[in-house]
């Protein structure tokens, strides 16, 4: 049972202060911080997975097959790398980080908000758009010069594939390995606009739960029954009126 579960000045008090104490915050992003960059959720209402069923469009035995598809879905999601900018939220995680109460954001997004927020310490589980590469030769692009085409091609013919995770692929190791002690280590885990429902980044939130860690959630609906405290808001809101609240904590 969450603690506090409601939006109101002494919840943003209170989580303040325990980011303050406590510090050893990790943070585990999904979908939902992107909303107000306005890049689309999977599973909200009118998310992506509406409209394409990932195990047809986001699957690496289909892309194998028919990467058009995979492509098609691309276009509807993030078609152009660069066009969107990271949001308050994203910013806001960033000063916690410079504050010293932030020691990493774990993301399951591909859309690179973070890093393009100067949040320095990032994990990509899920991998990023910033690369491609070809499936035949193993040529890398990296934006801005990535080709266009349903599917892209490789000067050398091949399909071009995206540095990230399709259904069916491994996490990157490092990555997941990282991820995990970090997941371990916290003292506070901020869960910020993820459904929490995608394995194995999901387990991360229990192997911080397990480990002792407080659980601060920040989303529009309650997705986990075990946080600490929620927050009901929009993250682009929330995150920054934390930091405003940190602010006013006097420094001993
Ligand atoms: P989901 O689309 O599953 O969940 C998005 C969450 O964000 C939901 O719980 C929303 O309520 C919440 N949300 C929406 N707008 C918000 C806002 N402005 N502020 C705060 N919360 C908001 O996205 P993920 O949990 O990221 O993986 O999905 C995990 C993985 O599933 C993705 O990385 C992707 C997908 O399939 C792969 O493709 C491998």
């Amino acid at each position: 049972m969450a603690k506090r579960n409601v939006d109101s000045e002494v919840l943003y008090t209170e989580v303040a202060k325990l980011l303050t104490d406590l510090k050893q915050c990790v943070v585990l992003t999904g979908a939902g911080i992107s909303a107000e960059s306005g890049i689309p959720t999977f599973r909200s209402l009118g998310g992506l997975w509406e409209k394409y069923d990932p195990a047809v469009y986001a699957s690496i035995e289909v892309f194998r097959k028919d990467p058009s598809k995979y492509w098609i879905l691309r276009g509807d999601f993030i078609r152009n790398y660069d066009s969107y900018q990271p949001n308050n939220a994203h910013l806001a995680l960033a000063g916690l980080e410079q504050m010293g109460i932030v020691r990493c954001v774990i993301t399951q997004n591909i859309d690179g908000l973070h890093k393009k927020a100067d949040s320095k310490h990032v994990i990509e589980v899920h991998g990023s758009l910033r690369e491609i590469y070809c499936l035949a030769c193993g040529k890398e692009y990296r934006v801005p010069h990535i080709p266009g085409g349903t599917p892209p091609y490789c000067s050398c013919g091949g399909v071009l594939k995206p540095n990230t995770v399709l259904f069916g692929e491994q996490l990157p190791r490092d990555a997941l390995t990282k991820a995990q002690e970090e997941s371990a280590w916290c003292k506070i885990m901020l869960l910020v606009g993820t459904s929490a429902v995608v394995q194995p980044a999901a387990s991360l939130l229990f192997l911080a739960k397990q480990n002792g860690a407080q659980i601060i959630e920040i989303n529009i609906e309650k997705v986990f029954p075990d946080a600490d405290y929620f927050i009901m808001k929009k993250a682009g809101i929330a995150l920054p009126m934390i930091v405003e609240e940190i602010k006013k904590i006097p420094i001993l």
